[in-house]
């Protein structure tokens, strides 16, 4: 193989963190807007390009939250999903666990089942016709009651054959994992596996961090790069295998750094780092130009990379005879 970008190009993929919200692009947005009748504050797509310039976590939700105002119907959140699924699959991604946050259409008057209807629609068309398989993770949002999160979690029930894990996002500040306790060792009593996000270089990192080992225990965590700061939650997150969600773009996005060199400590350290996309139509990168960026910021080899495909599938939640065939594909990768 003659670079490592074509190598990272034909590697087998498998994306942990994404928000199927997050994956709206600009040109779909507007196509949205026309066909539902929305007014969209851009004059076209790249006065709304213009305006993807974050510098913090609230920053970037502010705009995020905005896009989704053209998502109405099954048929909206059919196309969003599915063309995810047909971008990730060019980039040779096999399997996908995708966020969503049903807070964010339900608080608008969007049934959850017009929702999760049309997302799952795409999730099959996208198996069948691309060979991509999926699964959902429901997401609640942190900077809204534990109330509504228990709400929602009781709206995700008639679904749960659909849903696989049960999340967290949004602001992180003053809103510490514990705010949910409640709501998550229910999820857990009705099957869910259970992550929350850990952003970066949050105020409360650190502790916020050691709530989601010792006090939700957490079958996984999104972003958590600021684990490293501490030696304790680096050996717990290791004895237990928790993979951890990096997003290198949206990180260098929204904090000073692309936080690969974190990625490359991960590695040596041999806990279960992960490269992933977050937004990607919000901080312009899929999964490929992810791992292409933390190879160049951390100057990763191949080794490194198949490690890091390699710990996303051993992390994902999927039964161990549908993983080990992915990890085989994996392997094989290298051994022509
Ligand atoms: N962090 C918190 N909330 C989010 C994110 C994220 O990375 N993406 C979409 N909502
Ligand atoms: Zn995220």
């Amino acid at each position: 193989m003659a670079n490592l970008g074509e190598f990272i190009a034909g590697m087998p993929k498998c994306e942990l963190h994404v928000h199927i919200e997050g994956t709206l692009e600009p040109d779909m947005k507007f196509a949205l807007a026309r066909r539902n009748g929305v007014a969209l504050p851009y004059a076209d797509e790249a006065a709304m390009k213009a305006a993807y310039d974050f510098d913090d976590l609230p920053s970037f939700l502010k705009i995020y939250y905005e896009g989704m105002s053209v998502l109405l119907h099954e048929q909206d959140f059919f196309d969003v999903t599915f063309a995810y699924l047909a971008k990730a699959r060019s980039q040779n991604v096999r399997y996908a666990e995708m966020f969503f946050d049903p807070q964010a259409h339900t608080a608008r008057g969007v049934p959850f089942a017009t929702v999760i209807r049309g997302i799952r629609r795409a999730q099959a068309e996208a198996e069948r016709v691309l060979g991509v398989k999926s699964q959902l993770i429901c997401c609640v949002l942190r900077d809204w009651s534990a109330e509504f999160a228990m709400t929602t979690l009781l709206e995700t029930l008639p679904y749960k054959d659909w849903i696989v894990g049960f999340g967290l996002d949004s602001d992180e500040q003053n809103n510490p994992p514990v705010k949910f306790k409640a709501v998550f060792e229910r999820a857990r009593r009705e099957g869910y596996f259970l992550t929350m996000h850990a952003d970066v270089d949050q105020r409360n990192s650190a502790e916020h961090i050691r709530q989601l080992l010792e006090d939700i225990r957490v079958d996984r965590i999104d972003h958590g790069v600021n684990a490293l700061e501490s030696a304790g939650l680096c050996d717990e997150i290791l004895r237990r295998k928790l993979a951890l969600t990096v997003c290198p773009i949206s990180n260098a996005c929204i904090s000073p750094s692309s936080k690969a060199k974190e990625v490359r400590r991960m590695l040596e350290l041999g806990m279960r780092a992960t490269v992933n996309s977050d937004d990607p139509a919000y901080f312009r990168g899929y999964i490929g130009e992810n791992f292409v960026r933390a190879q160049r910021d951390a100057d990763l080899g191949r080794q490194d990379l198949m490690q890091l495909s390699r710990n996303a599938f051993e992390g994902a939640w999927l039964p161990s005879a549908i993983k080990d065939r992915f990890l085989a594909e994996l392997d094989a990768y290298t051994s022509d």
